[in-house]
């Protein structure tokens, strides 16, 4: 099978709660890069920790967002240049709230963790290499953000 329908196929399995895998994803963010946490801010009110931050609603907002733009990139597999502009200011906006370029590669592994934690025995080398790429195009994109 194509990478194209391997990204289809274990996305599906993902995108049906959105919110619970995208929870999975950001815990071990966190567990990973602990100094992410105070970035998220709602009223100017830091978070005391990663379950006081995994349980806000302004934060179950960011990662529905964090899981559309992942929906985004997997329903335009054919055509991801017409991403381009957007994912360019959302990366400006990133770079804006204090985000640095290098916590994408974090943000990476906790995907590639999220995923093999939902999809188990089907999270297969084909598939894990499909979805690097895949994140590999939306995080250059999002990159150019910071350079203009
Ligand atoms: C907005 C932080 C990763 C998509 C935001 C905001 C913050 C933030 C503070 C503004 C408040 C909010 O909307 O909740 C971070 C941090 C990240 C991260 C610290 C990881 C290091 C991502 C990723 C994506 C993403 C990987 C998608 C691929 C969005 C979207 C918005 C947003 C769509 C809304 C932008 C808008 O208002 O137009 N992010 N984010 N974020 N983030 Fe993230």
């Amino acid at each position: 099978r194509t990478q194209r329908a391997l990204i289809r196929e274990s996305w599906r399995r993902v995108s049906g709660s959105p919110v619970q895998h995208g929870v999975v994803l950001f815990s071990r963010l966190f567990e990973l890069d602990p100094d992410l946490l105070p970035l998220f801010q709602y009223n100017c009110k830091r978070f005391a920790s990663p379950q006081e931050c995994l349980a806000a609603p302004e934060f179950l907002d960011h990662i529905r967002k964090v899981m559309l733009v992942i929906d985004a990139a997997v329903s335009h597999l054919e055509d991801l240049p017409c991403l381009e502009e957007y994912l360019c200011n959302l990366g400006k906006k990133h770079q804006a709230v204090g985000v640095k370029v290098e916590s994408f590669s974090t943000v990476g592994e906790s995907l590639l963790y999220m995923l093999e934690k939902c999809l188990g025995a089907a999270f297969s080398p084909d598939v894990r290499e499909a979805w690097i790429k895949l994140y590999g195009v939306v995080v250059k994109a999002m990159q150019r953000g910071w350079e203009v």
